[in-house]
């Protein structure tokens, strides 16, 4: 099922969070405005705020507030992109150029903390001290996450180290947008657990998915360039997946790029067709199979209502998308 047509129970919601965004991108300076508009109108899948929403409305919650949360992740979340882009040297984002190839990484990184201290000032004004608790720990988390894959080395990290990083600059927004839909709408805590969960689950398949997108030979929808997380080095589960089934020849082959001080196209290109060799990618789609069953298996604990079944589309679009 394409993503619109998943998000169709909530695309009202949807349309108060963009209004919300649009409220706080009207600043009386022009770069950051410019910058800010640029990021967030530029295709974003909106899935962050959309978990939020469908759990807020599984226990019938409308409300203002949650529109409101859900807007403060989505700013997050964009605040993350800005610095990353940095971070991974990344020219291209959501299939246009990246803000920083623009306007520079000065600004991108300036916009992005304008964006975090935006969704935090919001999320005050909510004034749920639990709600802005938890978005303060996984903001904090998410910043550890960058820095390890900052220290991790693709040689030496395990597959254990992957999915540290992942859990942490990834899976805990999913869960916390989750959990907060649950909070404001006043489930039980089991339930916030539940949904709490599922998102943790769901953010784990969704970032190993990422991570096998980008030597996905089919790039018609992906938005980023191939290979870019091979050209930074990344340790990401397709690359160790790779480096555990060579052997020989192909072995050295691949050290010898891995040790290259720049990685080239060629490079990219033959690290892709070793990966086609030995069924990389359909290992990795697995592997992120595996946990979208998982995040599923969290949802018996929530109410049996449409909202469930949205949440269960939203689990398998996530190994089934190609952006
Ligand atoms: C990109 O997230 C960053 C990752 C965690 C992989 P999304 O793919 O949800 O980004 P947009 O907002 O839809 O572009
Ligand atoms: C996403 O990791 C981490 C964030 C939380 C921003 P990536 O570096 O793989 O994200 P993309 O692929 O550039 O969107
Ligand atoms: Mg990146
Ligand atoms: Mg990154
Ligand atoms: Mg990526």
């Amino acid at each position: 099922m394409t993503i619109s047509r998943l998000l169709a129970p909530v695309e009202e919601d949807l349309k108060r969070v963009e209004d919300f965004i649009l409220f706080n991108l009207n600043t009386e300076i022009p770069l950051l405005n410019e910058v800010g508009q640029y990021i967030l109108k530029s295709g974003g899948k909106r899935l962050r705020p959309a978990l939020l929403m469908i759990s807020a409305r599984m226990f019938q919650f409308p409300g203002e507030g949650a529109h409101q949360a859900a807007g403060a992740i989505e700013f997050l979340h964009t605040a993350t992109l800005l610095h990353d882009d940095v971070v991974d040297d990344a020219d291209v984002r959501r299939s246009r150029r990246a803000a920083r190839t623009i306007w520079g990484n000065s600004a991108s990184v300036l916009v992005g903390d304008y964006l975090l201290a935006t969704a935090f000032r919001s999320l005050t004004q909510l004034g749920d001290l639990t709600v802005l608790n938890i978005i303060s720990h996984t903001t904090s988390m998410m910043a550890k996450g960058e820095i390890l894959q900052l220290i991790r080395r693709f040689d030496t990290a395990t597959e254990a180290d992957y999915l540290d990083i992942i859990i942490h600059k990834t899976a805990c927004l999913f869960a916390a947008a989750a959990q907060i839909g649950g909070i404001l709408a006043g489930a039980e805590p089991e339930q916030q657990e539940a949904l709490y969960k599922f998102g943790h689950e769901l953010g784990i398949a969704f970032q190993i998915v990422d991570d096998a997108l980008d030597y996905a030979q089919d790039r018609e929808r992906v938005g980023k360039p191939l290979g870019v997380d091979l050209k930074e080095r990344k340790v990401t589960l397709p690359l160790s997946r790779l480096m555990s089934v060579t052997k020989g020849a192909e072995q050295t082959k691949l050290k010898a790029i891995l040790a290259k001080e720049a990685i080239e196209d060629d490079d990219v290109l033959a690290v892709v067709e070793m990966m086609a060799g030995h069924g990389v990618l359909a290992h990795t789609l697995d592997e992120a199979s595996r946990y979208v069953e998982l995040s599923k298996s969290h949802l018996a604990m929530l109410p049996d209502l449409p909202e469930r079944r949205t949440l269960e589309g939203l689990a398998d679009y996530v190994v089934e998308r190609d952006f």
